[in-house]
Order: C-alpha cells, then structure tokens, then sequence
C-alpha cells in the first residue's frame, strides 16, 4: 500500500453554507487508500503584515504559526475556492501569503489539488486561473488534470454536503488520486 500520505483541505470561504466547504468535506470521503486529509480553517488568520513575519518562527502570530506547521507538515493540499470578482478571494490569498515566506515557506514545492464551486455557470475557472501565476512563483506541484470546475453547485451537492451527481464525485476521485500519483512520483 506504500507510506501512508496526509493533505490538509482548505475551502477558501467562511460561509457556514459554503458550496466550497460542502465539496470540501464531500472530498474526505473520496480520497484513495492510504490517504487522509483535515479540514484546516483560514478564519483566524490575521491580515498580512511583514512586520509580523518574522524570521524566528516564535515571533509569528500564534494562528500563523499554527496555519503554517499544518501545511508544512502535509504531504499536499487541497483547496477547493469560489471565485471572487473573477480571482482567488482576498482572505485565500492572504492564508497563502502567510504561508509563502522565509527559507522555510511552507508553501515552497507543495502539491497542490485546486477545485471549486459556484452556483453560477462558468466553475470558478477565472478564480482557477488566477491561481496559475501563484503556483509558479512558489514552485507548487499542481495536480491539474482533470480540472474540476463545479458550475450550477446546487444541482450537484446537497445542503449536507453530499455530491449527488455522478459525474462530479468521478472527478473529484480522480483529482484525488492524480494528488496521490503526484505526491508518490516526486522524490522524497
Ligand atoms: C461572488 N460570486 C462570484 N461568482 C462568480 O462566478 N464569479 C465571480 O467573480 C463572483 N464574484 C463574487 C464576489 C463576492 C465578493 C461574492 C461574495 C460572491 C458568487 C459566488 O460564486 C457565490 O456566492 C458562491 O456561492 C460563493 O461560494 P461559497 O461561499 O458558496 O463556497
């Protein structure tokens, strides 16, 4: 079965009814053998200040700390986002920009999965794309195929955060395992 391997999932909104969290907890129970996965929240994180970015991990503040040892510790992440004004929402980014510093950036090399959701038509590709020139400054591993773009969320999931179409739960399992490939492929 080979070492076991653990992402953490981020949803890039703080919605309580968040179609993003709901595909994100859906994704938990789609991931291939020998995989788990925590939900890790951006909420508490405070707005980026470089000042508090300091050198000496003890001087960061404590959520950052936090936020940043979840993320160095996993193999992967998995983000699953709504797009915002056609780009990564401001409080997504601003996780990731706590994380993207340092000679220990946790976010340096990370596999990385991007999904996301919107009851609007056109799946987040905007959002998705904006993503692009983020994954290439940090040298992210991105798992990008197949692209999964959830258009018209609420005909695909349910307000319990099941994915009730058929289609969507394929792609989300073999984004999960394109993860996995990803993670096994690369050297230790
Ligand atoms: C949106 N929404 C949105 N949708 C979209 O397809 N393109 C966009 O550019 C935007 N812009 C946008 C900005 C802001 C500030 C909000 C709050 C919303 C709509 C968005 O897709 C919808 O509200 C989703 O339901 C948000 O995702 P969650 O919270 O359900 O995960």
């Amino acid at each position: 079965m080979g070492t076991p391997l653990h992402f953490i999932g981020i949803s890039g909104s703080l919605r309580k009814d968040s179609w993003n969290t709901a595909l994100l907890r859906a994704t938990e129970a789609l991931l291939p053998e020998g995989v788990t996965m925590d939900i890790v929240s951006i909420r508490d994180l405070p707005l980026y200040d470089e000042d508090l970015d300091m050198p000496a991990a003890s001087e960061r503040p404590g959520a950052v700390r936090r936020f940043r040892d979840a993320v160095a510790a996993a193999d992967a992440l998995v983000i699953v986002s709504p797009e915002y004004n056609y780009s990564i929402p401001g409080g997504l980014k601003n996780a990731l920009d706590w994380a993207s510093r340092g000679d220990d950036a946790p976010l340096r090399k990370k596999p990385v999965a991007l999904m996301g959701a919107t009851p609007g038509l056109w799946g987040t590709v905007r959002m998705q794309t904006a993503f692009l020139p983020v994954f290439l400054t940090l040298g992210m591993k991105v798992a990008e195929k197949p692209e999964v773009l959830v258009a018209r969320a609420d005909k695909k999931l349910d307000v319990q955060g099941k994915i009730t179409d058929d289609t969507t739960r394929e792609m989300v399992r073999k984004k999960m395992q394109a993860l996995k490939d990803l993670v096994t492929s690369l050297p230790k």
